[in-house]
């Protein structure tokens, strides 16, 4: 499984990529809002500085959602680095564009999924990455562990290249049912990543082994 930093912090994503089990980064307009990025040179420079610090996928997302200025800004967007992967929404004008982007050999992420028919459309139209947002679903009392099930299912008995990122994940058990699944890529916030790293019994254990340790007189 792939792990990509959900976030436009670049003091996160060099947290993440000084880790070193970093595989790429998503963002989305509300987190490049977040970090007070303002006006198009500026923020095609933050999207610039995340791809020199990482070496896999950058998710960089349209705010246009008619065709004409989704290609627009998809391909200026795709000019920044051969990492930028253009996220696009799941709407009618956003499949279109998700097939002018495959026949261009442009990597795109069709973002805000939340049905199995919305992934299937957009693996039919050749996206490179779907997004179902498993918390976003757990928010309405739905199942959004369910939903990568079914998604990971379809696209296996029909051997679709799309791959499952899974994101809006909200806490490490997450991460492991997603893995469990077979999603391919999973996006989370930093702390997600990092909770990974908790155990009690690692905590008490290397307590133990540095108060033996003492006694070695190393
Ligand atoms: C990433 O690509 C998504 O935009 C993000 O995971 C959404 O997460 P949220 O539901 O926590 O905002």
């Amino acid at each position: 499984m792939r792990f990509f930093v959900d976030t436009a912090d670049l003091d996160e994503i060099r947290e993440a990529q000084s880790l070193g089990v970093l595989d790429g980064v998503t963002t989305n307009p509300s987190l490049m809002a977040k970090v007070g990025v303002e006006g198009k040179d500026n923020i095609f420079r933050h999207y610039k500085a995340i791809c020199d610090i990482v070496s896999g996928d950058v998710s960089a997302e349209v705010l246009a959602t008619d065709f004409e200025n989704i290609i627009r800004e998809g391909e200026e967007l795709a000019e920044i680095d051969d990492k930028i992967v253009v996220k696009v929404p799941m709407i009618k004008d956003g499949v279109k564009a998700l097939r002018y982007f495959s026949d261009k050999g442009i990597k795109t992420n069709c973002t805000l999924i939340f049905s199995p028919g919305q992934a299937l459309l957009a693996a039919k139209a050749g996206a490179t990455y779907v997004s179902p947002f498993i918390g976003r679903v757990d928010d309405i009392s739905n199942d959004g562990l369910a939903l990568i099930h079914e998604i990971v299912d379809i696209y296996s008995n029909y051997l679709y290249t799309t791959e499952v990122l899974a994101a809006s994940i909200r806490h490490p058990m997450h991460i492991i049912e997603c893995a469990k699944i077979g999603a391919d890529v999973a996006t989370c916030p930093l702390k997600v990543i990092t909770s990974l790293l908790n155990h009690p019994l690692t905590d008490r254990g290397l307590e133990q082994f540095l108060a033996d340790g003492k006694k070695l007189n190393l």
